[in-house]
C-alpha cells in the first residue's frame, strides 16, 4: 500500500536539495534492444496504477515508454475478459512493456509469446516483487534466492521470443544483505545478459527491506560500471525530475524508472525533458493538474465503464497531493459517490482557482516523499 497523503511530507522538509535550475545535461538516447525510446526517464510498471489509462496520460505528458503492470504468467494464457484487456494493445500506447511473473519455465514461455503476438514491444521479466504472497509460490523476488531456476525462466522466455522483441529483467539488489544474496545478483545479472537480455532495470533496495530506507545509489553506479555497454535502467527515489537527473548523473545508469514519483503527477516526465535540455521545469498550475485528471478520467471510463470509480479514486488521491490544499482536495475527492460528483469535485477544486494562472518553475524542494514503512 502507499502512504496516505497525511503520511507524506514535501522533501524540503527533510532532506536538502542538491541540484538547482536551469542546467543542461548531456544525455545518450536510451535505446531497449533494437527499440528506439529517447528521453531515458521511462513509466514504471506498478501495480495497481499502470493500466492503459495511465500510461496514455504519462505519455501524452512526455514520457518515452511505459511499463504495463506486472500480470501473472497464468492470466495471460488464461482465456476471458481479464486476458482480451490485457493483450489490447492499442496504437498509442507504443512503444509499451509487458511485465510477466512466474515459476514454471514453460508457462511463463508461453505467456511472454502472448506478449509479443499482441504487439507488446518489449517482454520484461521480474525477479524483484516483494509481496509474500508472491515470494510464497516461488515468484518475483524468491528467484533472487535461486539463479538457476531464474535463468531457466530466462532461457525459456528468450527461446519462445526468438527476437521478435527484446527481453528485460527487473530485479532488486538481492534478496537480503547476506553476502549469498550478493553473489547470487551478480550470477543472474550477468547471466541474463550473457543469454541475450537487453537491458535489466535495478531497484538497489533488498526484497526484504521491501520500501524501508533509502534506494542505494552506490550500488547502482557499481552495476553500471561492471554492466559497461550494457543497458541498465535504475529504479527508487525517484520522486521529482532533479532526482531523475541526478540518478542519471550520479549512477552512469542508462534511463531511469519512474515510480512513486509519476503517480498523480504525469508532468515529471516533461520536466525531466526541460532539465535535459538546459530548460527550466515548470512546475503544473492547477488547471493543468485538473486537466491531466480529467484526461485520466476520461480514459479510464473509457476503458472500465461503470468500474471506473474505484480506479480513479487512487489516482485522484495522488493528484491531490499536488494540490494547494491537499488534505481538502483528498476528503472532497475520497467523498465522491459516482463519476459525477468525482467530475464536479476536480472542477471545484481546481478549476476555480483564478490566481493560479501562471505556471512557476519547479523547485528540487517540491516534490512529495513518502514515509512508508513496511509498503508491500
Ligand atoms: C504501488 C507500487 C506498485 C509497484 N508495482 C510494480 C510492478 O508491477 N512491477 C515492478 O517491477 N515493480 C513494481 N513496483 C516497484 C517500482 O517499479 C519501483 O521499482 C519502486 O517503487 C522503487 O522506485 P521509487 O522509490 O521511485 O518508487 C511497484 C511499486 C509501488 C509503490
Amino acid at each position: 500500500m502507499l502512504a496516505s497523503v497525511a503520511e507524506c511530507h514535501l522533501r524540503g522538509k527533510c532532506r536538502p536539495a542538491t541540484v538547482s535550475a536551469p542546467m543542461s545535461v548531456p544525455f545518450r538516447p536510451l535505446q531497449i534492444g533494437n527499440v528506439p525510446i529517447g528521453m531515458p526517464a521511462v513509466q514504471a510498471a506498478l501495480s495497481g496504477y499502470s493500466d492503459l489509462p495511465m500510461r496514455l496520460v504519462a505519455r501524452e505528458h512526455g514520457a518515452s515508454y511505459a511499463l504495463h503492470e506486472l500480470v501473472l504468467d497464468e492470466l495471460v494464457l488464461k482465456k476471458g475478459k481479464l486476458q482480451q484487456q490485457i493483450l489490447a494493445v492499442p496504437e498509442q500506447d507504443h512503444p509499451v512493456g509487458g511485465q510477466l511473473m512466474g515459476s514454471v519455465p514453460a508457462t511463463f514461455a508461453a505467456a511472454a509469446r502472448k506478449l509479443v503476438d499482441a504487439g507488446f514491444d518489449v517482454v520484461d521479466i521480474n525477479f524483484g516483487c516483494p509481496v509474500n504472497k508472491v515470494l510464497g509460490r516461488c515468484r518475483g523476488g524468491y528467484l533472487l534466492q535461486h539463479p538457476d531456476e531464474a535463468l531457466a525462466l530466462v532461457d525459456a522466455v528468450l527461446q519462445s521470443v526468438q527476437g521478435d522483441a527484446p527481453v528485460t529483467v527487473k530485479m532488486r539488489r538481492g534478496y537480503d544483505d547476506g553476502p549469498a544474496a550478493e553473489k547470487n545478483f551478480w550470477a543472474i545479472l550477468d547471466g541474463v545478459f550473457a543469454r541475450g537480455v537487453a537491458a535489466v532495470t535495478v531497484h538497489p533496495r533488498t526484497v526484504v527491506q521491501k520500501y524501508v530506507g533509502p534506494s542505494r545509489w552506490e550500488f547502482l553506479a557499481r552495476v553500471k560500471a561492471h554492466a559497461g555497454e550494457r543497458t541498465i535502467l535504475g529504479s527508487g527515489d525517484l520522486f521529482s525530475a532533479f532526482d531523475v537527473v541526478r540518478m542519471l548523473q550520479q549512477t552512469g545508469v542508462d534511463g531511469v524508472t519512474v515510480a512513486r514519483g509519476c503517480i498523480g503527477y504525469p508532468f515529471v516526465f516533461d520536466q525531466v525533458r526541460a532539465l535535459l535540455e538546459g530548460r527550466v521545469p515548470m512546475r503544473p498550475t492547477h488547471a493543468q493538474l485538473a486537466r491531466a485528471l480529467m484526461r485520466h478520467l476520461e480514459l479510464t471510463v473509457a476503458q472500465y465503464g461503470d468500474r471506473a470509480l474505484s480506479s480513479l479514486r487512487s489516482h485522484a488521491i495522488k493528484y491531490a497531493q499536488f494540490h494547494r490544499e491537499p488534505i481538502r482536495a483528498r476528503t472532497t475527492m475520497v467523498a465522491a459517490r459516482n463519476l459525477v460528483e468525482l467530475e464536479s469535485s476536480i472542477s471545484a477544486l481546481f478549476f476555480c482557482d483564478e490566481t493560479d494562472e501562471r505556471a512557476e518553475p519547479l523547485s528540487p524542494t517540491d516534490a512529495i516523499v513518502p514515509s512508508m514503512s513496511a509498503a508491500e
